[in-house]
């Protein structure tokens, strides 16, 4: 048996992604018309003998209520929030709620990032894990060495994928391997994080009992009961014949930027040919718009015959899409109205945006970049013939002339 846990942080996580992330908790951003969170959840769903997801967070109930409903319903699998009263850290939120996930007796725990975008190969993940025969398995990917300090860098046996040495986020190049955020572990990992609990006991109570300079360490600042996957388990644990790696070649992103959503976006939707063709627009039938390339329009959008979409677009409900529209790369969100002739190309429209006859919405598409994609927030209002570049626009503004390259608060 096993239990699937994907933790999504807390609303002081996602600073990075506003001002997106001041109206829907980032885990819940769709992403190919889907929330972040549902492609991890999907991938789970495919591993043999699953029977439970857990979220884990630190995000108001309520904000998940509607979502863990509805995808228990739709996928016949017990989907449950289970909320922390503070941050624990990625592994001590595990921790603080080890008894549910070991009330299915599972064999094994599938832990997983909520911000990450991958093709998830967790069956064969866990086939490999079993082959190891260790505490717990890593998936890895290469990247290219000057991105690598962003990550948990590492380093792994080529022969038995031992995992060897582990530095997260380290000064100094280490390797071009790095962690996903995407693990497989044996239930010893709860005795494993107690193991860092008792550790943090006996140095606060040495430090009580002499004031040396040297025990004065980083942990001295992390409350007691906080505890990382990363530093905290995986770094002691390396080269202990506990840890082991599985290196993926398909996609993997991080997913800490709205720009770098709209690239996930287009993976997720590019995956669909192989999951779910069903969710892609065809652009077959006369009423239809054209379609160029993998799009995503949620049933309830209205979408005008002489529009031209794609590639990389997602529209989500109710949104209305007029006559002669150009839309290249970019994510429509909920109740979005875009009047006859506009043009968005790389960027993201808010919530019950409006954007006005022979208008332009885009960016130059470097989604690296701070101001790379064009973000429009919620309720924004763009009038008729006006031009946005390379801007982001906060919440509930109009505008009324052009700009370019700036931030509007
Ligand atoms: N529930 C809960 N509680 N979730 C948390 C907490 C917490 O206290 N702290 C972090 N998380 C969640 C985040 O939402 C995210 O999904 C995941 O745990 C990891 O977040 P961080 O600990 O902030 O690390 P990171 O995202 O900067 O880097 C980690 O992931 C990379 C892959 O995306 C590291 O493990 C890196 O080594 C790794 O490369």
């Amino acid at each position: 048996r096993v239990v699937a846990v994907i933790m999504v942080g807390g609303p002081t996580k996602g600073t990075r992604f506003r001002p997106l992330s001041l109206n829907v908790p980032k885990p819940l951003f769709p992403l190919a018309g889907q929330p972040m969170v549902h492609h991890p959840i999907l991938a789970c769903r495919r591993i043999p003998n699953l029977v439970q997801i857990y979220l884990i967070g630190f995000y108001e109930e309520r904000e998940f209520t509607l979502y863990v409903s509805a995808i228990s319903n739709e996928l016949r699998i017990p989907v449950r929030y289970l909320r922390e009263d503070k941050p624990h850290g990625s592994a001590g939120g595990l921790y603080s709620f080890r008894d549910y996930i070991m009330e299915d007796d599972p064999s094994h725990i599938v832990l997983l990032n909520c911000d990450v975008c991958s093709s998830f190969p967790l069956p064969d993940m866990l086939e490999a894990h079993k082959r190891y025969g260790g505490l717990g398995t890593v998936l890895v990917i290469k990247v290219s060495a000057e991105s690598a300090n962003q990550f948990g860098e590492l380093v792994a046996d080529p022969v038995t994928n031992e995992l060897l040495h582990y530095t997260e986020k380290p000064e100094t190049f280490v390797s071009d391997r790095i962690n996903c955020g995407v693990y497989i572990f044996t239930p010893d990992i709860f005795t494993a994080i107690e193991r860092v609990f008792t550790l943090r006991k006996d140095t606060a109570n040495l430090r009580r009992m002499n004031s040396f300079e040297a025990l004065q360490s980083a942990t001295k600042t992390l409350p007691a009961d906080y505890v990382r996957l990363d530093q905290d388990i995986l770094s002691p644990l390396a080269g202990k014949k506990k840890l082991y790696t599985y290196e993926t070649l398909d996609f993997w992103e991080q997913i800490k930027t709205p720009g770098i959503s709209l690239r996930c976006s287009a993976l997720y939707l590019a995956q669909y040919h192989y999951i779910s063709p069903q969710l892609l627009a065809t652009g077959n039938g006369s009423k239809s718009a054209t379609i160029i390339g993998d799009v995503y329009i949620h049933p309830s959008a209205k979408v005008h015959p002489s529009a031209k979409i794609g590639p990389n677009v997602s529209i989500s409900a109710n949104a209305r899409i007029g006559a002669g529209v150009r839309l290249i790369s970019c994510i429509i969100l909920d109740d979005v109205e875009i009047k006859e002739h506009a043009v968005v190309m790389h960027a993201i429209v808010g919530w019950k945006s409006s954007i006005g006859r022979w208008s332009r919405v885009q960016a130059g598409g470097d989604y690296n970049a701070r101001l790379g994609i064009t973000i429009l927030g919620e309720a924004v209002a763009v009038e008729d013939e006006v031009v946005v570049v390379n801007s982001i626009v906060l919440p509930n503004k109009t505008l009324t002339i052009s700009v370019q390259e700036e931030i509007i608060l």
